[in-house]
């Protein structure tokens, strides 16, 4: 475990399938934020090919100082559920990208989520995959509600889905961890579908990180425009949805998003909607007004997440931009 001790900064623990935007996530935060470690999960794809992505991800970028720890190989429940078609058979196609050497951390993500618990008192944990390690650190200790300051996380949607009609992918690979962490109590920004696709890497988008013309940029544009060629094929989608990095954006410049508490549940049961994040935006905050302007009366449940329902998407490309050629 990093030997940091106790400070008064927020600490983030990425937990994440790379996956390209998950990629972009850990390049986002580890130049604006104290990111304490990465845990690698079952998702976009295989645990060992999401693992072997991470690792590479590190070495790309000079960051192999940030720790790296293996999680679960699936879901809670379901059968493991890969996304080839959108992040290639690597998980992390585009580019060649050299066999990592990285050491891993000789703990299992789920006990590296609770030591880093101890260790640090302001820890942040966030979720760009599918939550099975989140929920299994929350099933084996707990105690960790007490102890983890926020979740943010990419998943859900407050309207339409990825997976299936109702279900965005993060959540419909493992609803009953989704289930876990939702029911937890703990504060939780959720980054769903709804926003998310607003965060369109364009070829124009890419373009202008490539013209940072270091080496780093451009393999980090071809990376991206392999998951940009996907999505165009497979959803008809003009950019590549910059999914990820939005729940560490919003620690960096809270300005580019709007957030409105609301209720979420997670559809466990449904033929047509399992693994939907079911927004009741009937809520209206404390302050008296719903994201529709309706005032007074709070007609839906208590809310247990902010919800991002609007961002500022050339605020967040000037900064993802600007962060990259930092590199
Ligand atoms: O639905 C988008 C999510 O699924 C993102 O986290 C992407 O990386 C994939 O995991
Ligand atoms: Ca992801």
């Amino acid at each position: 475990m990093p030997s940091q001790p106790k400070g008064i900064t927020v600490q983030f623990l990425l937990d994440c399938d790379p996956g390209h935007d998950d990629m972009l996530t850990i390049f986002l935060a580890a130049k604006h934020l104290d990111v304490v470690g990465i845990t690698t999960v079952s998702g976009n794809q295989s645990l060992e090919k999401t693992t072997r992505n991470a690792r590479r991800s590190v070495e790309l970028a000079g960051l192999t100082h940030i720790p790296i720890a293996k999680g679960l190989p699936r879901p809670l429940v379901n059968e493991v559920r890969y996304a080839p078609e959108i992040h290639g058979q690597s998980g992390l196609d585009g580019v060649a990208l050299p066999e990592p050497t990285v050491e891993l951390s000789p703990l299992h993500a789920v006990d590296f989520i609770i030591e880093a618990s101890h260790t640090y008192d302001e820890l942040v944990l966030v979720p760009a995959g599918p939550l099975t390690n989140i929920a299994a650190a929350l099933i084996k200790d707990p105690t960790l509600v007490e102890r983890v300051k926020e979740i943010s996380l990419m998943g859900g949607s407050m309207t339409y889905g990825g997976s299936t009609a109702a279900a965005e992918f993060n959540i419909y690979v493992d609803p009953e961890a989704a289930d876990v962490v939702f029911r937890s109590g703990l504060p939780i920004k959720m980054f769903g579908l709804n926003v998310t696709r607003m965060a369109s890497a364009t070829v124009e988008r890419l373009d202008r990180i490539r013209d940072i013309g270091t080496p780093f940029a451009r393999t980090v544009a071809d990376l991206v425009e392999f998951y940009r060629a996907s999505l165009h094929n497979v959803y008809g989608l003009d950019g590549a949805s910059i999914h990820d990095p939005l729940a560490v954006a919003v620690y960096i410049r809270p300005e580019l998003f709007t957030m409105q508490a609301m209720n979420v549940q997670i559809e466990l049961n449904g033929t047509h909607t399992r693994g939907m994040t079911v927004c009741d935006y009937r809520y209206v905050g404390r302050e008296g007004k719903g994201i529709y302007g309706e005032s007074g009366i709070i007609r839906g449940a208590e809310a247990n997440a902010e919800v991002a329902v609007d961002m500022d998407v050339d605020g967040f490309f000037d900064l993802l931009t600007d962060t990259l050629a930092l590199y």
